[in-house]
């Protein structure tokens, strides 16, 4: 290796990892996030391209074409995604992240086999990995409506898993022990059935916590795969994976944590407690359900003091953002306090619904979490629900629910509740909503753009 080239690779990966963390920093407020986001992924890029001069890197065409292929696919979903199957992306990139994790593991037992902790280290990236991308995909599948998104249980579930797992991780010891590859085989065909019936039984409003628990696997393994290639000859990008892939593994297992205590639930209850696959049996919702239309909707938020806003997936699927922003300003124009309810899994990915509101540039005092919120409900005037559905389920509350024990945006608490939705369209969960045949609850039915943009023109001419 020429001198030079040495201490520039190192030069630029301590760069690009001291602009990791930056960039990650940058992720947690709004504000800053499209910052933080790009400053991630010019210190990849240059991370990748400083590796094509490491000693000891061969197949240049190969890897060429692995990049441009992956990296135009990468290119191409991203720009056509609708925000709306963000989640399911999330989960399929991620997952190919745990495949990739999981194949250089593969490689690196291949060549070391002998070597018991280059070995050893790769066994356990490789577990991780297989069980990323086999989860990963088929949570991608029930986000995209490929796949029976409700969670699939069958008697003695946790004992087959736990087989399945043993079994694989014994082939695995195995091969490392005799030096005998073959055994890699089911080992690794093990793993991926085990990363399968690990993500059966998850459904319904669990699967936000799930690719975010998938997604701190990927980085683990890759964090191994690290420490596997430190001893080989690529030793230096050994280093950076292991810091990237413990950034990733730390930065997920924190969210997977969040996720969990938003849904009131341990990280162990989200894996093996089939959330949401029972039906309730013998619940009846008391009450029926009362439309109003725009213009006394219109008319009962003018005259209160205090409105506010749930959004939820519904806002996103109607992109009614800028329109709410409209309705907003019309209201605060009037008098109204207007604020807004953030529920933590409102929509479909962290901070769905902070990033549309600041999109149609709604300042960010206005938006309060759950926790700051749920005491004032009892004292506004009007809610308006637009597009939320679970996050507003008071089932929540009812012994027996599937729903049991979620956090929920107390929004019945208010004097009175106005629901924007098109039909009887049920939320994520599947669940009948309590909400919309309380007493207090008036129904407000369309699309959410056009709703909003309805009450927009309403409150004009009042
Ligand atoms: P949901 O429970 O999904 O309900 C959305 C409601 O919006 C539906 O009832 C639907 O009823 C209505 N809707 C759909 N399109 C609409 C449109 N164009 N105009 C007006 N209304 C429309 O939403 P939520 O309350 O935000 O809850 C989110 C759920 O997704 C939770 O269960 C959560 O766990 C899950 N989840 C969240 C994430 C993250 S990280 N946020 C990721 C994956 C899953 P109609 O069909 O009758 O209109």
């Amino acid at each position: 290796m020429i001198a030079w080239q040495e201490p520039l690779v190192d030069a630029v990966y301590v760069v690009a990892i001291l602009v990791f963390i930056l960039g990650l920093r940058s992720m947690s407020s709004p504000a800053t996030a499209r910052r933080g986001i790009v400053l991630a992924g010019v210190a990849m890029l240059a991370a990748v391209a400083v590796t094509f001069v490491s000693p000891g890197l061969s197949n240049f065409a190969l890897i060429a074409l692995g990049v441009l292929v992956g990296g135009l696919a990468g290119w191409y979903w991203a720009r056509v995604v609708q925000m709306t199957a963000m989640p399911q992306m999330v989960a399929i990139f991620n997952g190919m992240g745990g495949g990739a994790a999981g194949a250089i593991a593969g490689v690196e037992l291949l060549s070391s086999l002998g070597d018991p902790t280059t070995a050893g280290l790769s066994l356990a990236g490789a577990v991780i990995g297989s069980v990323s991308i086999a989860g990963s995909l088929v949570a991608f599948l029930k986000l995209q409506g490929w796949m029976r998104s409700k969670p699939l249980v069958f008697p003695g579930q946790q004992p087959v898993n736990l087989g399945v797992l043993a079994l694989g991780v014994a082939f695995g010891g195995y091969a490392v022990y005799t030096v005998h590859t073959i055994w890699l085989l089911p080992f690794f065909a093990l793993l991926i059935v085990f990363g399968v019936l690990l993500a059966l039984p998850i459904g319904g409003a669990d699967m936000p916590v799930v690719i975010s628990l998938f997604n701190a696997l990927t980085g683990i393994a890759v964090a191994l795969d690290g420490f596997a290639l430190v001893n080989g000859p690529l030793g230096d990008a050994g280093y950076a994976m292991v810091i990237a892939g413990t950034l990733v593994g730390a930065a997920g297992s924190l969210l997977t944590l969040l996720m969990a205590k938003a849904m009131n639930r341990s990280v162990g209850n989200v894996l093996f407690g089939a959330f949401g696959a029972t039906e309730e049996t013998g619940a009846t919702i008391a009450g029926s359900m009362k439309s109003i239309d725009p213009d006394d909707a219109a008319v009962m938020m003018a005259y209160a003091n205090t409105v506010v806003i749930a959004p939820g997936y519904g806002m996103a699927v109607a992109q009614a953002q800028q329109k709410v922003k409209e309705l907003a300003d019309l209201l605060e124009a009037k008098g109204v306090a207007v604020k807004f309810a953030i529920h933590p899994v409102a929509g479909r990915m962290p901070g769905h619904m902070n990033v549309l509101l600041a999109e149609a540039g709604i300042s960010y005092d206005k938006l309060f979490d759950r926790d700051e919120i749920n005491s004032e409900f009892p004292n506004t005037d009007v809610v308006l629900v637009i597009g939320a559905n679970d996050v507003v389920n008071p089932a929540a509350r009812r012994q027996g629910s599937p729903l049991q024990g979620m956090p929920i945006l107390d929004v019945d608490g208010a004097h009175n509740v106005i629901v924007i939705k098109r039909g009887q369209g049920r939320g994520f969960a599947g669940i009948e909503n309590d909400l919309f045949y309380k007493e207090n609850t008036r129904m407000l039915y369309g699309d959410a753009q056009q709703v909003v943009g309805k009450l927009v023109t309403a409150l004009k001419k009042s």
